[in-house]
């Protein structure tokens, strides 16, 4: 993995180009896209109005006039003049014909709890009955913002569709982030309510959230926002699953208060195409994450077409995405693309291999489920704990796909074999929180799987490879290059909120060359990866260009911990290194040292690991904290993370003798061999 700004030279190749394998027969006669004539109609020549297809996925109120608009660039506009509503797409449309539906099946993490099968009519009225307490009780209006801090529950998208049919703009964090991260995100989009459950399972312990929610409240207060609402949902109605005493003033138990609703409607509102539907921040290069904004109209599409015609949802499908609806990938793919579509997906509150290894595969086999869509992490993880498992269950996977990170070939087979049982299509999915859907990726029906490649571009996706000299590299290269995509698309986000500077800058800045162009041929996309590109288009992505890092899927900035390791009163620099790990991909590692006349304490580590719970939360926990007597460093200053992830990795270091201190690297070597 590229770490630091090293360019595509060193970006290692992490294996070779591999065979192919063909989806079968079966699964190609099925499949919702299996006319190869799309990709003469998604060809460049055709843009913009390819995308003109996907917008005829969903309802609008009032027509749309023009496919796309560039005056804005690059912020760009789809199907300007439209009207539509989100949740009215996710829900109302589906009444008609597919009222007893069921539109999410709800999977308790104890085994003990029963699984709740809400059909589209009591999803309607849920998120009515909500929507109809967040416009009264809590007084939210069209525009505004308000932060959602939820575990793995229905009652999460009922509370984003709920937002949605206000035109609220709701801002999802992650469960697992701590109250620092949570109040970060409810300052920087300016949220004065703030939406919580009282506990949730995981690993089979009752995890109080009620009381980190309280300390996310009191730091964004401190910080200059005030959060005068906090909704509670409780786990169990009716009773209070936290120890954490409720505020006068500003709590508000959500069952309670929704019996005063009973029976509401909210007419959905009429949305502009182009209005924001969410915020989702993400981390980038520097300390503060960013919040990328999405639109309405353009991602509807996007993400309904996605789901149809790549994850191959059809009617009769029961469909089972395992990511966290704190993530994007929750968002676009057990949300807001299957319930557009009308499909049947599934939520689970808690983890794949608790109490067994086989729990996974039980709730595939006792749903039903024909689509399966993890990330590499979870595969590894699942084959680690039980390689034969998935044998003792009667699947049926049509398509198992997987996102977040390069999966290894050998991780890919298994996957194939085991859990696909050599018939189902896998789907490698490369894409963004900022895509909003899918980018590159084989369409399953259509094209033969590589292991360890992501496809090329999706049908109307182009892409540009870029070397570090800024040159176009010709199609087929099959060197380390910068991955750019050349044309805009209806699921990119829009802006950064409140940045849309650093918008511009890091996604478009390298090689746009005249900032007022209006014209999209001037504005290649940057994804921020490296990635080498096969004489037949499919491409293995190596890693990221800058300082983010992808820890079990999750994305985190090397900044970010390093300014969390910061806060610690004694340390004086920090630089974390990501070093391959087993089951997550990555694990960071980091290297501290500390100011000048500060002596080294036991408890320093510990000190530093707890600030980056504090900060960040779990998910960010270093495998390894060094207190270092000095970093290794440039004559101009500049930490050598290269060096540090080759001392991690016990890797050849290079040529060290033309930094400053080069004596400091044997010293390291040592502290990390012993
Ligand atoms: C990485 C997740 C290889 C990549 C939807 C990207 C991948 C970052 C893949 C985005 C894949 C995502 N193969 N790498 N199939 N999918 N990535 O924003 O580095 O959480 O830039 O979005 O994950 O992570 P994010």
């Amino acid at each position: 993995m590229a770490n630091g700004k090293e360019g595509t030279d060193q970006a290692a190749t992490r294996w070779k180009d591999e065979e192919y394998f063909y989806p079968s027969k079966e699964f190609i006669a099925q499949a919702n896209l299996n006319n190869k004539s799309v990709f003469d109609r998604f060809a460049l020549d055709n843009f913009p109005n390819y995308y003109a297809e996907f917008a005829d996925l969903i309802t609008w109120f009032k027509p749309w006039e023009k496919v796309f608009d560039s005056s804005e660039a690059p912020t760009w506009k789809w199907f300007t003049g439209g009207t539509l509503n989100v949740s009215y797409n996710c829900i109302d449309r589906h009444l008609a014909k597919n009222a007893n539906k069921t539109a999410i099946h709800y999977v308790p993490e104890p085994m003990n709890e029963k699984t709740e099968h809400i059909t589209y009519q009591e999803l309607y009225v849920r998120v009515n009955e909500f929507a109809a307490l967040l416009r009264n009780t809590a007084k939210l209006k069209r525009g505004d913002r308000v932060t959602i801090h939820m575990p793995m529950v229905a009652e999460l998208p009922i509370t984003m569709l709920a937002c949605a049919r206000l035109g609220v703009i709701h801002n999802v964090v992650f469960g697992g982030f701590s109250s620092s991260a949570c109040a970060d995100r409810i300052i920087d989009s300016k949220s004065r309510v703030l939406i919580t459950m009282d506990a949730y399972y995981r690993a089979g312990k009752l995890i109080d959230h009620k009381s980190v929610d309280d300390e996310s409240c009191q730091l964004a207060a401190d910080g200059g926002q005030k959060v005068d609402t906090l909704l509670i949902w409780q786990r169990y109605p009716g009773k209070n699953s936290s120890p954490a005493p409720m505020v006068a003033g500003r709590d508000i138990v959500v069952q309670d208060e929704l019996k005063k609703y009973y029976g509401a409607r909210i007419d959905p509102e009429h949305m502009d195409s182009h209005d924001p539907l969410f915020l989702m921040y993400t981390s980038g290069t520097t300390g503060k994450p960013k919040g990328c904004q999405h639109g309405t109209g353009g991602y509807l599409s996007y993400v309904t077409a996605m789901a149809k015609y790549i994850l191959d949802i059809q009617p009769e499908d029961v469909y089972w995405c395992t990511a966290d609806i704190g993530w994007i990938t929750g968002h676009s793919f057990i949300v807001y693309g299957p319930l557009a579509l009308g499909a049947s997906s599934i939520m689970y509150e808690g983890v794949p291999t608790y109490p067994d290894a086989g729990r996974n595969w039980r709730i595939a086999q006792d749903l039903g489920i024909t689509i399966f869509y993890t990330a590499p992490t979870a595969i590894r993880a699942l084959r680690k704990v039980g390689p034969d498992e998935p044998k003792k269950y009667n699947l049926k996977f049509k398509l198992i796909g997987t996102v977040g990170e390069p999966i290894e070939p050998e991780v890919w087979r298994w996957y194939y074999k085991e859990v696909g049982k050599d018939q189902a299509a896998v789907v490698d999915t490369y894409w963004q929180t900022e895509t909003g859907g899918f980018v590159f990726c084989t369409v399953p029906g259509l094209a033969p799987m590589k292991p360890g490649s992501a496809g090329p571009g999706v049908p109307g996706i182009h892409p540009v490879l870029f070397d570090d000299e800024g040159n176009t590299l010709p199609p087929g290269s099959n060197k380390p290059a910068h991955f750019c995509i050349k044309n805009p698309w209806p699921g990119c986000f829009q802006t950064i909120w409140g940045n849309r500077d650093r918008f511009v800058n890091s996604y478009f800045g390298t090689y746009n060359r005249d900032r007022n162009s209006k014209d999209w041929r001037d504005w290649p996309y940057i994804t921020g990866d490296t990635a080498i590109e096969a004489g037949d288009g499919y491409v293995r992505i190596l890693g990221r260009a800058d300082d983010v890092i992808n820890v079990s899927g999750h994305r985190l900035g090397s900044k970010e911990i390093e300014a969390a390791a910061l806060t610690v009163p004694e340390i004086a620099e920090a630089a974390v290194v990501a070093i391959p790990h087993e089951i997550k991909g990555a694990e960071p590692e980091l290297y501290v040292s500390l100011k000048p006349g500060v002596v080294a304490t036991p408890d320093i580590e510990k000190k530093v690991a707890d600030a980056i719970v504090f900060q960040i939360g779990k998910i960010a926990k270093c495998g390894r904290i060094w207190v270092v007597p000095d970093m290794p460093k440039t004559r101009s200053g500049k930490i050598m993370r290269r060096v540090l992830l080759a001392v991690s990795t016990k890797a050849d270091v290079g040529n060290i003798m033309t930094l400053a201190n080069p004596e400091i690297v044997d010293a390291i070597q040592k502290m990390v061999n012993k």
